[in-house]
């Protein structure tokens, strides 16, 4: 990539629902990071039910579309609601569609920073174990961090927007660690190509 460009994060939320929470938590971190980075939120209204024949056959345009932006961008930046103490079947079956090809899907080797919301105090922080499991099952590089876990979320949000000062603050003080760690895998996929040339 070019290295005066922001760095182009891709956002999933585990949630379709038209005023969902999760997504708008994104939305504020898509705003608030411009001109740092590129935030773009790749919505998984589409995605089917993942059937290995239809992939195998004639995979569909959406889920090849998300494997497609997740290919192109140099980190994820995944939410999900905690459903029955998981994460979202939504969120779990999108994750299935991109960890194929097994062993060489996009998703191998690239950074993402995790997060979950809820209107329970716990912010949604027993569905976090099982997504990290997930996407390092598929051998994603999830940023070890503090986990972002933003509570009582519907309190937090007004006007379609996270105001919430101290979880914006924490939330983009995560995203500033997986640009960190992207710059890091640049730099060090920078010296290998180097070293190879010497
Ligand atoms: C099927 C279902 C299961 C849920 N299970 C949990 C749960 O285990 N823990 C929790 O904190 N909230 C649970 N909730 C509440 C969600 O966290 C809440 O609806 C949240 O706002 C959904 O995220 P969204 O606003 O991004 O759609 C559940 C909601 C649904 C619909």
């Amino acid at each position: 990539m070019n290295a005066n460009q922001p760095f182009r994060l891709l956002g999933l939320s585990g949630s379709i629902r038209r005023n969902s929470h999760c997504t708008t938590v994104l939305e504020t971190l898509k705003e608030k990071l411009a001109g740092k980075a590129e935030l773009t939120i790749f919505p998984l209204n589409d995605i089917p039910p993942y059937d290995p024949d239809l992939d195998a056959e004639n995979t569909p345009p959406a889920p090849v579309a998300m494997r497609e932006a997740i290919g192109a961008s140099d980190g994820l930046v995944v939410i999900s609601p905690e459903y029955n103490y998981g994460m979202s079947g939504v969120l779990k079956n999108a994750l299935d569609w991109a960890s194929r090809p097994a062993m060489r899907s996009p998703v191998k080797g690239k950074p993402i920073l995790i997060m979950t919301a809820s209107p329970a105090f716990t912010g949604g922080v027993r569905a976090q174990h099982e997504m990290r499991e997930t996407l390092a099952g598929m051998m994603g590089r999830v940023i070890a961090r503090p986990q972002v876990v933003i509570a009582s979320v519907h309190e937090k949000i007004k006007d379609g927007r996270l105001v919430d000062e101290a979880s914006v603050t924490f939330a983009l003080a995560a995203v500033d660690d997986l640009l960190a760690e992207i710059r890091l895998l640049h730099m060090a996929e920078g010296a290998g190509a180097e070293g190879a040339g010497a």
